[in-house]
This record gives structure tokens, sequence and C-alpha cells, in this order.
């Protein structure tokens, strides 16, 4: 055997180890990295080697290098963003995957990743309860399938009015209208910027206090517009984790033959959960849904899916053919058709995997766990008198206020509390601007994260908030 091959795998076995021990240590780790950005930067820096190294030494100092500026976002006090914990078998599963390098483009050449995605695209449209004939597309995460769902939709509106915007593109299109809650994720109108359907053209809807579309002002706004439409309603907002009316939508913009599109990166897995379905009720009845594996099914990055009623409009908006691209044969699905990229990552081993590793009951114990240690830990800050709720918490997410006073007292007391817990470091929450005011957001999406790592996460917070009154 070839020596540097055998030292190559001698460096995968190091990186496996390494990674092992550090999800062993990140339990009880500090959740801030010790080292900045230029400090990390100027470690990695040096000019292009000439010549290649020994695998071995490449990867013990690449974890040398990497490590002390690694956040513990798999550890079970990560409150930032929504983050899900890259579950060891999820983790896996995908060391697998770039083991095996598959370009899981189509089936021919890819026939293990090809024949696991169809099977995990079934799964999912089982566990979420959607339609059994829509099409998933396996993307990086919802970012791309809200681009995915939102081509598939304006590929299907424009057709209904005889425009074949793959052909034609949107030069000379009739115009589509756009209707969208005025707290949608900024990710769906990066989309529409990607579509050419503008992020500045849209009909923006009123939203109640939680971020909701008003039901009066969406009827109104689907009456004032007539021609092609598209509405994007969320399951799931990233603030409050409200979910909009989604069976009163759905039947307004099915008598207007419009398209209703449904962000649900976190939100859409309420429906795995009997206890929280009914926040989500109806959103079956919507046009497609995109949502993330590597949210709340604890997949690791990267891992969305686009899900589509209508396949053929999926596949009218992504399919890529070439005659060196044998195209799948009857029953076969290619992943590529319902994905923007050709060459990708085989991404259903890990979805496969977690899938296994959880199960039905597992996947819908964790969405309650998440959402009881959510609620949990907003009753326990806001039983303080000078710790303000913002929101009722619905799903996962919750936002808090400190102090008592002005709007701009508390906007202070909450970023200097906020910058204190990030210093001490015994868990990680980050901001957001909520009705113009500074909060604190808290997002529970990890099924590490137990009562026990909750409450400690509250002690960290009451401490911080102490050292700031007292400062
Ligand atoms: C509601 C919503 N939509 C879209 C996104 C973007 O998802 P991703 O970062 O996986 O692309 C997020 C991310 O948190 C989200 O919460």
């Amino acid at each position: 055997m070839d020596t540097k091959f055998d030292a190559g795998l001698d460096a995968m076995l190091e990186a496996a180890k390494s990674a092992i021990a550090y999800r062993r240590s990140i339990i009880e780790a500090n959740n801030s990295p010790v080292s900045g950005y230029r400090e990390l930067f100027n470690a990695f820096a040096s000019p292009v080697p000439e010549r290649g190294g020994d695998p071995r030494v490449i990867i013990t100092n690449l974890i040398a290098h990497s490590i002390p500026g690694i956040r513990a976002m798999t550890g079970p006090r990560f409150f930032g963003w929504v983050i899900g914990g890259s579950h060891p078998t999820g983790v896996a599963a995908d060391w697998l995957a770039s083991a095996w390098g598959q370009n899981a483009a189509n089936t021919m050449a890819a026939p293990a990743a090809s024949a696991v995605e169809a099977v995990a695209a079934n799964w999912l449209l089982d566990l979420l309860d959607l339609p059994r004939q829509s099409s998933v597309g396996f993307v990086t995460g919802a970012t791309v399938a809200n681009f995915v769902c939102l081509a598939a939709a304006r590929s299907e509106v424009l057709r209904r009015v005889g425009w074949d915007v793959e052909g034609d593109g949107m030069f000379g299109a009739p115009p589509i209208t756009v209707l969208i809650g005025e707290d949608a994720h900024a990710t769906v109108y990066s989309a529409l910027k990607y579509l050419g359907l503008g992020a500045r053209r849209v009909v923006e809807i009123e939203t109640d206090a939680v971020g909701r579309m008003k039901i009066a002002a969406f009827e109104q706004a689907i009456r004032q517009n007539n021609g092609p439409l598209i509405a994007i309603a969320q399951a799931g907002q990233i603030n409050t984790g409200a979910c909009d009316h989604f069976g009163e939508m759905c039947t307004m913009v099915a008598e207007r033959q419009g398209w209703l599109h449904v962000d649900g990166a976190f939100g859409l897995w309420a429906r795995a959960s009997s206890s929280r379905a009914q926040l989500v009720t109806g959103v079956e009845k919507a046009d497609s849904w995109a949502t993330d594996g590597h949210k709340w099914l604890q997949v690791p990055y990267d891992c969305g899916y686009a899900i589509v009623r209508d396949a053929e409009a999926h596949r009218r908006a992504m399919a890529i053919s070439a005659s060196y691209l044998p195209p799948a044969e009857g029953e076969e699905r290619d992943p590529s058709a319902f994905v923007p990229e050709l060459s990708r990552r085989a991404r259903g081993f890990a979805t496969w995997a977690m899938i296994q590793q959880l199960g039905r009951c597992g996947i819908a114990e964790m969405i309650e766990q998440c959402c009881a240690v959510a609620a949990h830990m907003a009753a326990q800050l806001s039983a303080q008198t000078d710790i303000l709720l913002v929101c009722p918490v619905e799903l996962n997410q919750f936002m808090i206020v400190f102090g008592r006073g002005d709007d701009e007292f508390r906007d202070g007391m909450t970023l200097s509390v906020i910058h204190q817990v990030q210093e001490d470091a015994v868990l990680f929450v980050g901001s957001a601007k909520w009705r113009n005011r500074w909060v604190m957001r808290v997002s529970v999406c990890s099924m590490e994260t137990t009562f026990k790592e909750g409450e400690k996460a509250v002690e960290a917070i009451l401490t911080a908030w102490q050292k700031v009154k007292s400062a």
C-alpha cells in the first residue's frame, strides 16, 4: 500500500478521535471561543505551500488552530439563532457521506445516495404529515429551500397565465403579486431577490403582537390584487415562534388560483408532535414548505428540505439535463432534479440516520422537551420583577428584556446583560430587535437541552443580571 495514502487514512482516524474527544468535552465546556478572529486568522495564515505535506501533521495542525475558535453550538446551553445539536449519529452518517465521496446528482452515478434520499423524503412527508405525492429537494438549509419552493411557485403561477419563465425569463412576464408578512424571515427576501421577484416590490401584510399575519389584512390584499399570486406564510417566527393562520390563508389563496408557500425552517416540526400540531393546523393545505434538518431534526450542517406539492412544477424549475447525464428510469428519482446544484453532497445518509436514531416518538418527545424547557426558562426568568417576557411562549423561542424604566434604559440594560452572559460563557444567548427595541432572544432547539441545563442557564442569566445591576 502507498504510504502516503496510508498516512491519509491515519489522518482520518486522528480527526475522528479528536472529534469524539471534543464532543465528550462539550457538555461542560465554556460557550465562547477563547481566541478571536484575528488571532485565528493568523494561526491559519501562511504563504501558499509549494509542496504537499504529511496528512497527519496537516490534520493535527488544523485541529490545534481551530479548537480555540470553535463555539459550543452542539452543547446543551447554546440558545443563539436556531441551532440544532448535530447529533453524533447524524455526524457519523455525514462522515461516511464524505468518506464515500458520492456525488449525489443522479441515480446512475450514486445509487445508494439516491435511494437513501428517496426513502428519507418519504419519511419526512410521513413525519410532517404532508401530501405524500409531494417532491422533496435536499438542500443546504431553509434559505435555499425557500428559494427552490418559490422558484416552483413562480414557474407554476406564470404557467397558468401562459408564460414559460424557464424559457423566457422574467423580462416581459406578467407581474406576480407577492404577499408576505411584515415579520417574515430575512432569507425569504433573499429568495425573492434571487428570483427576480424583488425584495422591495412585495405587498407586506400587517402582523399582530407575535408576528402572525392579520387575516383581515391578508384578505384585503388578496382582494386588491389581480393576476398571478404567491403568498408566503411562516411556521415559526424567528423571535416569537408564532405560526400563521394557515387554514384560512390556504383557502383564500386557492380560490384565487395562487400559490401559498410556508417558511417552516423550524416551526413546521410542530407537526411531528401531537401536543404542538394544533399550532400549525391547516399547513398541509399549502403548496410548498421549506424546512431544515439541521435545526429540529438535529442533522449536522448543511441540511434543509424544499417540499413541493406539485412535483412537476418543482422539477420544471430545477431539473438539469445534458447528454452525459443518464436520466433516472421508471420509479427512480434523481436527487438533482429538485435542487439548484448538480454536483452535490449526499445529504440523504444523515437524514435517514437521524430519523432512524430518534424515531417518530423520539422526534415528538424532543420537540415537546424543547418547548417545555423554553416555557420553564421563560417562567423562571419573568418571575423576577425586573425581567419582562415580551410575548407568551408559543413554541421553543422567547424574548426577554431587563430593567424597569423607559425604553432606552431597558435597551441598555438588556444589551449589557447579553454582553455579560456571553463573557461569563456558561451559555450562549444573542440579541435581536423586536418592535424597534433590543431583546434577549432565546431559542431552545437542541435535544441536549434538558430542564437541568435550562435551569443552569437561567441561574447564569440571573447572575449576569445581578452583575449588571451592581456595576
Ligand atoms: C423562519 C426561518 N426561515 C429561514 C431561516 C434560514 O434557515 P437556514 O439558516 O437554515 O438557511 C431561518 C433560520 O433560522 C428561520 O428561522
